[in-house]
C-alpha cells in the first residue's frame, strides 16, 4: 500500500466528469485528502457493455484501494448503473469487507422529493445509464407514485471531453436532446442531469430547458449525502486522513489532462499518469 495516500477518499470517474463531484465534495468536507482518477485512457464510458464498464471499475476501485483509500466514491452514473452492486455485493466481501464504495444515483434520487410538484421525473445520462434503467427502477421503490422519463444523450461527454462544451455548436446538440425529452413527457417538471460530466454544459442545457422546470445537479447532493453518511460511520471516518490534500490521477495524457481539469476546476491542476 502507498502509504502516502493512506486515508485518503477515493473519487473516480471515467474522465472529467467526476471533477463537478469531487469539486462539491471538498466544499463540503474540506479537511479531508482525496484522490481524483479519471479513466480518461478508456472514456467514454457511456456506450460500453455491462461486462467491460465492471471490469473497468473494478479495476480502478482496487487501484484506489491499493493506494490506502478506505472509501471510494464512483462519481460516474454509467459506473454506479453498471458496477456499483456487483462491487459492493460480489467483490468488496472478498476484496475488504471493511471498505466501502458509494454511487450517486441513489443520493440524487431521495432528493426528488423535495423538488417536483408533478412526480414526473426526466432523466439526461449516457446511454448505458438510461439503458440499464437504473433511475426509474430506483425511483419507483423510493417514490412508487412518480413517473420517470430516461433519454439518453450519446454526444454530450465526447463534446465535454474534447473541450467543445462552450462552443457555439454544442447548443445544436444540447436543444436536440432537450426537445426530444420534453416531448416524451410534457409534464416533467423535475429533470436529473443523470451523468457526472453535464454540468459542465449547465448554462446551455439551463438555456434550452424551460425556467420553471428543476435542474439537479449531483455534486452538491452527493457531498452532502457523503458528510451524512460519514457522520453515520463514525468507524470509517476515523480511517480517513485529514490533510487537505488532493491529488489527481489520470490514466491518459497528464498534461492534457491538467489543462482541462485546472479550467473545469477553476484553479491549477496538476495531474499524474498511472496505469492501473
Ligand atoms: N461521467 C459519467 C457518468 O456520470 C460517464 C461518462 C462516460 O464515460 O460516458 O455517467
Amino acid at each position: 500500500m502507498n502509504k502516502k495516500y493512506n486515508g485518503a477518499i477515493g473519487i473516480f470517474d471515467s474522465g472529467y466528469g467526476g471533477l463537478t463531484i469531487l469539486d462539491e465534495i471538498k466544499k463540503r468536507l474540506p479537511d479531508h485528502d482525496y484522490i481524483y482518477l479519471g479513466d480518461n485512457a478508456r472514456t467514454p464510458y457511456g456506450t460500453r457493455s455491462f461486462n467491460i464498464v465492471y471490469r473497468f471499475t473494478l479495476e480502478a476501485v482496487k487501484y484506489l484501494f491499493k493506494q490506502g483509500c478506505p472509501l471510494v466514491i464512483l462519481a460516474c452514473n454509467t459506473a454506479s448503473a453498471k458496477a456499483l452492486r456487483t462491487i459492493q455485493q460480489h467483490d468488496l466481501p472478498d476484496i475488504d469487507p471493511t471498505r466501502r464504495v458509494l454511487g450517486v444515483i441513489r443520493p440524487t434520487v431521495e432528493q426528488l422529493g423535495k423538488h417536483t410538484q408533478t412526480g414526473h421525473i426526466g432523466i439526461f445520462g449516457t446511454p448505458g445509464t438510461i439503458q440499464s434503467e437504473s433511475y426509474n427502477m430506483e425511483i419507483s421503490k423510493l417514490y412508487p407514485g412518480f413517473k420517470a422519463v430516461g433519454h439518453a444523450c450519446p454526444m454530450w461527454v465526447p463534446l465535454i471531453e474534447n473541450g467543445e462544451a462552450s462552443h457555439p455548436g454544442a447548443d445544436y446538440f444540447v436543444k436536440q436532446e432537450v426537445d426530444r425529452l420534453l416531448d416524451k413527457d410534457p409534464e416533467i417538471d423535475t429533470i436529473i442531469l443523470g451523468c457526472t460530466h453535464y454540468p459542465l454544459l449547465y448554462d446551455k442545457i439551463r438555456r434550452y430547458v424551460p425556467e420553471e422546470i428543476s435542474l439537479l445537479c449531483q455534486g452538491n447532493i452527493v457531498a452532502e449525502s457523503l458528510a451524512d453518511y460519514l457522520e453515520r460511520h463514525t468507524g470509517l471516518e476515523k480511517r480517513l486522513s485529514h490533510g487537505h490534500t488532493t491529488t489527481y490521477l489520470t490514466t491518459e495524457n497528464s498534461s492534457k489532462f491538467s489543462a482541462m481539469a485546472s479550467i473545469f476546476l477553476n484553479q491549477p491542476v496538476e495531474a499524474t499518469t498511472v496505469e492501473i
